[in-house]
């Protein structure tokens, strides 16, 4: 990521500028800016507090703050990053849809899960913006009483504790149920302009790593799939990998098990998936190497069996469009860019699991096995029609 204006800030100010704008000052003196009381020096909770003490002269630096550490840690992540798109991205309507809210914001996050004192499992109505993934987000007593968490394919699946936070907010939107459902009854090689790309959105760790067992993929027929990547402990849940306030991983504690100088070159399988026999690499290198084997087949199909070319586009919504005179170009209309409308059932399941193994960047540590199946298996799908022969590739599954 690259280094941004937030981490330059001396630590002194974030914290007082985190204490003035989100208002947590535990241990401090609170006064309020809006009551009236608070000029004549009485104490409030209510309104905008202060971190300061009730008497000068002091500086910024001698305050003490409780949990400054955590503090700091978080204002530096992209959680507290309030000019992200995701936080920013609903500034012109003035307030989140309730069903995008439970994710992009903390208010919105408290909501879904009734710890506002709300019904739990469905955000009321639209949250206002300006909120991120805040400290009540995950440090809410409330959340030791929520013990399961919906997945997309409506899997129940049981948590304890903050855990449930990451698995709330980085599960995905879809399911290959979606997928299936979608597809169900038409022809596999018909372009059907009722098909539209299905999303299966951002950052979808959680439901990498439960993988098979979420249904997060679209599972080909006779096949079977990885379940949840069980790794081994203590690596065993989102936190004990990622520290929860500044979500960097720390490559040190890989190292009692790995053999490796970062965790990209990590690799304990004996065989190579993506046909370059080369087993020195690491496993993300396959997985890496197998989605542009797919998204390049994803074109070829496009082309070839259904003579309708795609162009895939990662910075634009659908990000799949079309480019009907081959030409390499995006079509345009007064409207903007075309949106892909020639989807079949197999390129709309590949094109699907495509997108999911790459929404991860961590995908080679959540769940590598799952990913490399889903890829292989929508390759040999797309190969049959195109004649490819998968197997003289050297892909494995
Ligand atoms: C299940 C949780 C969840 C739901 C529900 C959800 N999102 Fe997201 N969304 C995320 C996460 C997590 C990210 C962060 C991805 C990243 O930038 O690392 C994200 C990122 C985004 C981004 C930023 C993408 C970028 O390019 O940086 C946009 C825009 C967005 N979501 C829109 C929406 C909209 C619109 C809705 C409702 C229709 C919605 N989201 C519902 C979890 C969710
Ligand atoms: C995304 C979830 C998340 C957010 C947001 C978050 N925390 Fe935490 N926090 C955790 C988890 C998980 C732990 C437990 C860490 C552990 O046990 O190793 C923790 C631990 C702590 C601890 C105890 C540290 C320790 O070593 O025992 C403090 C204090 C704390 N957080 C304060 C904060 C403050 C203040 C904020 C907001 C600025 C915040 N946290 C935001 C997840 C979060
Ligand atoms: C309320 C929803 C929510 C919760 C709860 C949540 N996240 Fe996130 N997370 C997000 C969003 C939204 C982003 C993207 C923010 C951005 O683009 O700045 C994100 C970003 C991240 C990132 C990417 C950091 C980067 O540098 O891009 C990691 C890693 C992460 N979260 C891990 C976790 C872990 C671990 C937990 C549980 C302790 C957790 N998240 C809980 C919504 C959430
Ligand atoms: C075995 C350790 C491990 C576990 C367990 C783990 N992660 Fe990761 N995670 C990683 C690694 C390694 C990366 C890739 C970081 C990199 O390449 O910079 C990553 C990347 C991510 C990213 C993308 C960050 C980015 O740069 O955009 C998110 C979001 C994320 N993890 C969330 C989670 C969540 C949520 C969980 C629990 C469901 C989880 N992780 C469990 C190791 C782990
Ligand atoms: C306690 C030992 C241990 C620790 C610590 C550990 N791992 Fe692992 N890791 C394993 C084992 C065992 C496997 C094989 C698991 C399996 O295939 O079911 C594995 C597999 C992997 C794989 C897949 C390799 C392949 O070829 O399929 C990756 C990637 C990985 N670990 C990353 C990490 C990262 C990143 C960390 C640190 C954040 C980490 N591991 C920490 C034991 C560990």
């Amino acid at each position: 990521m690259p280094d941004t204006a937030r981490s330059k800030r001396s630590l002194p100010a974030v914290l007082l500028g985190f204490l003035l704008s989100v208002g947590l000052a535990s241990g401090q003196t609170v006064l309020a800016q809006d009551d009236p009381a608070a000029s004549e020096g009485s104490e409030s909770q209510t309104g905008v507090p202060y971190a300061f003490p009730m008497s000068g002269p002091f500086d910024a630096a001698g305050v003490e703050i409780e949990n400054s550490q955590e503090i700091a840690d978080w204002f530096r992540s992209a959680h507290a990053d309030a000019a992200a798109e995701a936080f920013r991205h609903w500034d012109e309507e003035e307030e989140i849809t309730a069903v995008c809210a439970t994710c992009h914001s903390g208010e919105g996050f408290r909501d879904y899960h009734g710890l506002d004192g709300s019904e739990a499992g469905v955000v009321n109505g639209p949250i206002s913006t300006g909120g991120v993934v805040d400290c009540g987000t995950c440090h809410d007593a409330g959340l030791n009483d929520v013990t399961e968490v919906v997945f997309p394919s409506g899997l129940r699946h049981p948590v304890q504790g903050v855990e449930a936070s990451c698995m709330t907010c980085h599960q995905g939107r879809t399911s290959g149920t979606q997928v299936s459902e979608a597809v169900a009854g038409h022809a596999l090689d018909t372009p059907n302009p009722d098909l539209r790309f299905i999303n299966p959105h951002y950052a979808t760790a959680a439901a990498t790593w439960l993988g098979g067992y979420a249904g997060s993929g679209y599972h080909y027929e006779g096949r079977t799939y990885a379940g949840r990547f069980f790794h081994a402990p203590p690596v065993a849940s989102c936190n004990s990998c990622h520290d929860p306030h500044t979500l960097e991983v720390a490559f040190e504690p890989c190292q009692t098990c790995h053999l490796a100088d970062s965790p990209q070159a990590i690799r304990i399988a004996r065989q190579s998936y993506d046909g370059s026999g080369d087993t020195t690499k690491g496993i993300r290198s396959d997985i890496e190497a197998n989605a542009a084997t797919l998204l390049d087949m994803v074109k070829a199909y496009a082309t070839e069996v259904v003579g309708a070319p795609i162009i895939y586009d990662g910075s634009r919504y659908p990000y799949f469009f079309a480019d009907a005179n081959g030409d390499g170009a995006i079509d345009q209309t007064a409207d903007g860019p075309t949106a892909y409308a020639a989807w079949t059932p197999r390129s709309l399941r590949a094109a699907y699991n495509w997108k999911l193994v790459t929404a991860d960047p961590g995908n080679y540590a959540h769940n590598p096995v799952y990913m490399l199946q889903l890829l292989y298996d929508s390759i040999v799908d797309l190969g049959e029609p195109l004649g490819v022969d998968v197997e003289a590739m050297g892909l494995r599954r």
